[in-house]
C-alpha cells in the first residue's frame, strides 16, 4: 500500500497488522550527461513500490530532496544542508512514532544523505534517553540499495569497476527502466570519469566536469535496469523481513 494513494482508517487498519514502514529517501541532483537529475529519488522509489506488489507493506511518501550541496555547480539540483536534512527525517519518524509505527525503514537512493539520516536516528534515541522514557526503542534502519549482495554481484558483472560512484550504470540503468520515456542518448569523454575526493561545489565541478565519478554510465540500459531492480527487490526483501522480525 502506498501511503499517499491511502486513506486514514486503511492506515489505521494496517497498524491492528503492522507496525513497519518503508519510507524511500534520495536527492534532485546531476547525474552525469546521461543520468537524471531525479536518479537517485527514482530507484528506491521503483524498488520500494515493486515491494508493495510483493507483500503487504505501507511505502511511505518518498522524501526527494537530500543533503546534495556538493552538485550545486550544476543546473537543475536541489539540496538541503546537513541540518535541515536533519530536521526533516527527524520529524517524518516523530510523526511515524506518534501513530504508533515501531519499525522506520529509510531505503536509500544517495550516498550523502547517511551521515545525516544516521545521525537523525541517533537525535531521536537521544530524545528517549535523555527524557528517561522506558519502552521499546523505535526500531530505525537506514539500507542503501545499492549495497545490497545481489546488487553488488550484478553491478561488477555487468559493469566492473565502470559502476564507479556518482552516476553509475546501475542507478542509471534502474531510473531509465522506471522512466524509459526518458532515456538519454549522450557519448562520454573519457568514456570512464576520474575519482577523487567531494568538497564543495565549485571544487566538485572543477575536479568532475561533466558531474560523474569514476563512472561510465555510457554502459547503461533498460534491459540492465529491469535485471538491477530484480536483483535489489530480492535484497531489500530479505533485509525488511529481517529488520521487522528483530526486536
Ligand atoms: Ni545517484
Amino acid at each position: 500500500m502506498l501511503l499517499h494513494l491511502a486513506v486514514w482508517p486503511e492506515v489505521e487498519e494496517y497498524l491492528k497488522t503492522s507496525s513497519a514502514i518503508i519510507v524511500p529517501i534520495g536527492s534532485t541532483e546531476q547525474h552525469g550527461p546521461n543520468g537524471l537529475i531525479g536518479t537517485d529519488a527514482i530507484c528506491p522509489t521503483a524498488i520500494a513500490h515493486e515491494m508493495a506488489r510483493r507483500i503487504t507493506v505501507l511505502i511511505g511518501p518518498t522524501l526527494s530532496v537530500g543533503m546534495a550541496q556538493h552538485h550545486l555547480g550544476f543546473p537543475g539540483t536541489i539540496a538541503l544542508r546537513p541540518s535541515t536534512l536533519l530536521a526533516l527525517v527527524g520529524d517524518v519518524i516523530e510523526s511515524l512514532l506518534r501513530h504508533g509505527f515501531t519499525h522506520v525503514y529509510f531505503l536509500n537512493g544517495h550516498g550523502g544523505n547517511v551521515a545525516t539520516i544516521n545521525t537523525a536516528f541517533s537525535e531521536v534515541w537521544s530524545s528517549a534517553s535523555f527524557a528517561g522514557r522506558d519502552g521499546a526503542a523505535p526500531r530505525l534502519k537506514l539500507r542503501n540499495w545499492w549495497m545490497g549482495p545481489a546488487v553488488r554481484a550484478l553491478s561488477e558483472e555487468l559493469f566492473g569497476d565502470a559502476e564507479g560512484s556518482h552516476a553509475t550504470p546501475a542507478e542509471v540503468s534502474l531510473s531509465w527502466y522506471a522512466h524509459p520515456e526518458a532515456v538519454k542518448t549522450v557519448s562520454m569523454s573519457p568514456e570512464q570519469a576520474d575519482t577523487g575526493p567531494i568538497r564543495d561545489a565549485a571544487d566538485y565541478r572543477r575536479s568532475f566536469p561533466d558531474g560523474r565519478i569514476g563512472s561510465n554510465p555510457g554502459l547503461a540500459s533498460v534491459e540492465y535496469g529491469q535485471r538491477i531492480l530484480a536483483a535489489a527487490v530480492d535484497d531489500t526483501l530479505a533485509d525488511f523481513t529481517a529488520f521487522t522480525e528483530s526486536t
